[in-house]
């Protein structure tokens, strides 16, 4: 696939240069992409850094991970270049979301027409590094409300090593973001049908 990652933070540039050792071409962007020299280079052929717009145009689907704070700058610079992309929200906002809404529903209502999913926001990538193609696989939770962002969500986690889990639509995204019970909990794929049903219960 084509990745657009926006965002070349530790996630950002972690989850880029995991892609591009996937098979993946990546197309990285920050509000600074003639700074991303040195990432670019370990991205070899296979990734480039380019303005957000034109990372967004470029993707088969986006890896969004910008600083919770960023995070409206970089949809609005993304644009429509956005509109029926699957986007995979990484960040994580502030615990309190006003409205008690998930953030993954805020960035729903600021890009209405992008194909939203909620994956890669739980762990920090030293777990995730530690983890990543090891056995037994660690569970991935991906919450949304569309499939076709489902499944593009679950083939890119599987392809980086991880295993995905359903864990329900975009309102159940604020378990597994900051202040939810999933936050920060490393399972392992065996135990996540357990874990979910003991975090959310008949709800999904
Ligand atoms: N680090 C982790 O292990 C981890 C794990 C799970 C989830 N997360 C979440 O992922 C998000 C990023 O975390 P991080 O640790 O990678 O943060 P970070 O290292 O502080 O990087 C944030 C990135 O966002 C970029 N950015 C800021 N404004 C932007 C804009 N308008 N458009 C595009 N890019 C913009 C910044 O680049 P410029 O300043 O060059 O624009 C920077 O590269 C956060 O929401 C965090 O909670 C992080």
């Amino acid at each position: 696939m084509h990745i657009g990652v926006i965002g070349a933070g530790q996630l950002g540039a972690t989850l880029a240069e995991w892609c591009v050792e996937s098979g993946h071409d990546v197309a990285i962007t920050s509000r600074h992409p003639e700074q991303l020299g040195g990432l670019v280079e370990r991205l070899g052929e296979h990734g480039r850094a380019v303005p957000i717009g034109e990372a967004a145009a470029f993707a088969d689907a986006v890896l969004f991970a910008p600083a919770w704070s960023a995070a409206r700058e970089a949809i609005d610079l993304a644009g429509p270049a956005l509109n029926g992309k699957v986007v995979i929200d990484a960040t994580n906002p502030p615990s309190a979301v006003p409205g008690g809404r998930s953030g993954l529903e805020t960035l729903m209502d600021w890009a209405p027409e992008a194909h939203w999913v909620k994956a890669f926001n739980t762990l920090p990538t030293s777990v995730l590094t530690r983890r990543r193609g090891h056995d037994p696989l660690l569970a991935e939770f991906v919450c949304t409300d569309l499939v076709d962002a489902r499944l593009t969500a679950s083939k890119l986690i599987r392809d980086l090593g991880f295993a995905p889990v359903f864990a329900g639509r975009a309102d159940t995204a604020k378990y597994v973001e900051p202040g939810g019970p999933l936050q920060m909990t490393e399972v392992n794929v065996q135990d996540a049908t357990d874990v979910l049903a003991g975090v959310l219960g008949d709800y999904i």
